[in-house]
């Protein structure tokens, strides 16, 4: 067994991508296996940081191959930009080190241009998308008619964009201004520089890797409470974002999988709409937001912050199978008298301890237990031994309640500021 599975435990942004980077020296391919641009996954290191989108978080270490697995909708635009901002910025041959699948979808004009029409449909009940075209082109993949990178090979590409597009059209005509001419030069200017890139059927590459026992590492995106099957629907994305999702993302059997990280913050955020039992509107909220700089990666927008939520956290560890807890942004914490975690919730006048399949924000109230807080900086920490007693007593009280072994605690953003537990 040689995949491991590094995902995100609550509504994303839960610190993925500075753990990949930190991680990726010990693998020799990083694999992404959902989602596309509306990820943005920050990287740090030497004073420089990096938000990478589509493109996975190793390649900034030496000798690793980087997959975009066929559970990813790609878009070429963006994918180009990102490859351009690299390029100024480092000096990397990415055609070298990355391989994208022919079977990932791609996003096209259309696809955003539905996005904003369907969320502007949906009125207050806004998901709060990122409006980068993810629920339509999962839509279109599973309607079967989407199309995929591999296509973009052959000669008759255009003719299947077109009938992509007649199809929408049939929805968009009259209704809509659906005239995207100039978005579509750009599309197609993008696709053919995308075709010097490495197309390949990457579920052989990965699994001929992983027969030669070389080490792969699966990176989500997103995280598991904004699974399309599984997180606070309808409020989610479209993709699996749960270790399942990793096999299917990137055609590898369950008995490959190895270790499964979970990834989650010392509190919680989340970015767009949707219910979050355990979420601050007083001035706490607000110093966790601003002490932990809690805006989007990919939009800018503010994220909403509130306490720790274990139901939600437990829920996401079995659906996960997670091996080993990883906390992020503990430092964050740092310089509060008093810090919360939820343990259970009341609702519909009853005391629960799980993650119910419908909630509302206004028929859940969460049931904190309350710590004494921890003053010191943190950040300069690296081992469990330099940390303060109310923090490790906090650390103690989490792994007791989840039963699963926090790893790894994260303490800034840099690469550095991260120690490896016991
Ligand atoms: P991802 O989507 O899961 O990769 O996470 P994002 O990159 O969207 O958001 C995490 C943010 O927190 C980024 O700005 C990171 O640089 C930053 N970050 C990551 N780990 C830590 C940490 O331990 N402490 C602090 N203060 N910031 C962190
Ligand atoms: P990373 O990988 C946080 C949220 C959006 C919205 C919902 C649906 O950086 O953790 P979509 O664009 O997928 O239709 O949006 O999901 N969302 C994220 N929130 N981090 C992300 O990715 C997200 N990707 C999507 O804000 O609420
Ligand atoms: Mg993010």
């Amino acid at each position: 067994m040689s995949v491991d599975v590094l995902l995100g435990l609550q509504w994303g942004d839960e610190g993925k991508g500075k753990i990949v980077d930190f991680l990726a020296p010990k693998y020799d391919l990083v694999a992404r296996f959902q989602g596309g641009p509306n990820a943005g996954h920050t990287l740090e290191f030497d004073g420089i940081k990096h938000v990478l989108h589509q493109i996975p978080s190793g390649i900034f270490r030496e000798d690793k191959q980087n997959i975009i697995g066929n559970g990813v909708v790609l878009d070429p635009v963006i994918f180009m930009n990102e490859v351009s901002q690299i390029n100024k910025k480092f000096n990397l041959s990415l055609k070298d080190i990355l391989s994208i699948s022919t079977r990932a979808q791609l996003i096209s004009p259309v696809h955003r241009l539905l996005d904003k029409v369907l969320e502007e449909n949906k009125g207050k009940n806004k998901i709060g998308s990122t409006l980068k075209g993810i629920g339509p082109t999962y839509q279109d993949k599973i309607g079967r008619h989407g199309l995929r990178v591999g296509e973009i090979l052959s000669d008759n590409f255009k003719e299947k964009y077109d009938k992509q597009k007649s199809y929408h059209n049939y929805f968009l005509e009259g209704h809509y201004d659906n005239n995207f001419s100039d978005e579509e030069k750009t599309f197609f200017e993008c696709i053919n520089k995308l075709k010097e890139f490495k197309i390949v059927d990457t579920e052989y590459l990965i699994n001929k890797n992983v027969n030669r026992k070389k080490k792969v590492l699966a990176e989500g995106a997103q995280g598991t409470l904004l699974d399309i099957d599984f997180g606070s629907y309808p409020f989610v994305t479209s993709s699996n974002t749960t270790t399942a999702g990793a096999c299917i993302g990137l055609g590898i059997s369950p008995k490959k999988i190895d270790k499964v990280f979970g990834i989650f913050k010392a509190y919680c955020t989340r970015v767009g709409a949707g219910p979050f039992p355990t979420e601050l509107f007083d001035d706490i909220g607000e110093k966790i937001a601003k002490n932990g700089n809690e805006f989007g990666s990919t939009t800018g927008r503010p994220r909403r912050c509130g306490w720790l939520d274990l139901p939600a956290l437990k829920y996401s560890i079995m659906l996960n199978g997670v091996s080993d807890l990883y906390m992020m942004k503990a430092d964050v914490l740092s310089g509060f008298s008093e810090v919360k975690v939820c343990i259970g919730y009341e609702y519909n006048n009853e005391k629960i301890d799980y993650f119910p399949s419908s909630i509302e924000s206004d028929s859940i109230k969460p049931i904190y237990k309350s710590f004494k807080g921890w003053t010191s900086k943190s950040n300069h920490a690296r081992s469990f031994d330099d940390l303060e007693d109310n923090f490790k007593k906090y650390i103690n009280f989490i792994e007791s309640e989840v039963g699963v072994s926090i790893k790894l605690v994260s303490l800034g953003p840099d690469r550095e500021e991260t120690i490896y537990m016991k």
